[in-house]
């Protein structure tokens, strides 16, 4: 609960937007002027503060670092050719920042704050929106516990904060991926759903061992068969079979509802394919593939945006994909690249002013 979003606002006195090339920005690497920082102590949200961007101070014994409650979001915001600027999707990003909440037994973060929060200091730094093709600036939104104490419980101290940082392309290559079907991301009943900080960590030791094999990232299968397809890297995951688009669906809980996955939905069924949201087997991929029906292969995600896969690996089996032949993933591109970047009217009331 907060009384009101009263943020208060103090400013740097020297930017360091000039001693920063925005051309080719790796992912992550630099961050604005400023960053949100607001407490919640006594079952109340307190001390909103935009500020100049510096480390925290912690005590080592703080829970978050121990016990692993913390949650994060990815929006982006764009600017179009007259200057303004735009949050994509801002609104379903906090409620799924909010559903994680919950899993992690967490504070909900009231919508207010968290859009006004992002809405004020984006308007701070806005001249650190990239406007350069596939660049934009990557928000970052996360809370996690603060209780200076190792007993394992929820804590009753939480900080919530935002970060900006301007961004190019995630994975800017086509990717080749391992079908992984040792390790787990998430199972039924378990936080694949939730944006929670552990479910990355977890997932590197199989990602670095699919690297030594070549591979970019894997394509998580379940936790009991290791054959229905979850997610892929950071991304959700999209296969073009005959003329239908198919994704696993939302129903067990093993994969995040990503908001590109939304839109990507959404901008399929507006072109006419049709989609479909469900279980979906390796083996029918496979069955597919040697019939000359898996037409496409693709990531979605908000730092991802949409990334194709150029091979698949399943056991000793290998998929190659002639990617530059594909249209249909790189036109949902353009399609949601013209509605980021004000090119063309957006229907769905999906961008937020500044
Ligand atoms: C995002 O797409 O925002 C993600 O969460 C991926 C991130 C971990 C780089």
């Amino acid at each position: 609960m907060i009384a009101a979003v009263n943020i208060n606002i103090t400013k740097v006195e020297r930017s360091k937007l000039k001693d920063i090339n925005l051309e080719n920005i790796p992912f992550g690497k630099y961050f604005t002027d400023h960053m949100l920082e607001v407490d919640y102590e006594d079952g109340v949200w307190k001390n909103a503060e935009i500020k100049p961007y510096q480390p925290l101070l912690l005590d080592p014994s703080t829970a978050a670092l121990h016990y692993g409650q913390a949650i994060f979001e990815g929006v982006k915001a764009y600017k179009n050719s007259a200057g303004e600027a735009f949050i994509f999707r801002p609104l379903d990003n906090c409620k799924r920042f909010n559903i994680s909440a919950e899993r992690m037994q967490m504070p909900q973060v009231p919508e207010e704050l968290f859009m006004e929060g992002m809405r004020m200091l984006i308007d701070l730094d806005k001249n650190w929106i990239p406007q350069q093709k596939d660049h934009s600036l990557y928000i970052r939104p996360f809370m996690f516990s603060c209780d200076p104490m190792i007993g394992v419980r929820p804590s009753d101290k939480y900080k919530f904060m935002i970060l900006l940082s301007p961004t190019g392309p995630y994975y800017s290559n086509p990717m080749r991926i391992y079908v992984e079907e040792h390790y787990v991301r998430a199972v039924p009943g378990g936080v694949g759903y939730a944006k929670a900080a552990g479910n990355y960590g977890a997932a590197m030791y199989a990602t670095a061992e699919a690297k030594k094999k070549g591979y970019d990232q894997v394509l998580w299968t379940d936790a009991f068969e290791h054959k229905f397809v979850q997610e892929c890297g950071t991304m959700n995951v999209f296969f073009i079979i005959g003329n239908k688009v198919i994704t696993p669906g939302l129903e067990t809980g093993t994969i995040l509802a990503g908001v590109t996955r939304d839109s990507v939905l959404t901008v399929l069924k507006e072109m006419g394919f049709e989609v479909e949201e469900r279980r979906l087997n390796i083996d029918e991929i496979i069955t597919s593939q040697k019939a000359g029906e898996l037409k496409e292969v693709f990531g979605t995600g908000t730092a991802a945006t949409i990334s194709l896969i150029k091979e698949l690996r399943y056991k000793d089996y290998v998929m190659e994909f002639d990617v530059d032949s594909w249209k249909t993933a790189p036109a949902v591109k353009d399609k949601l690249n013209a509605i980021r970047y004000g090119q063309t009217t957006d229907n769905h009331g999906w961008m937020l002013k500044v």
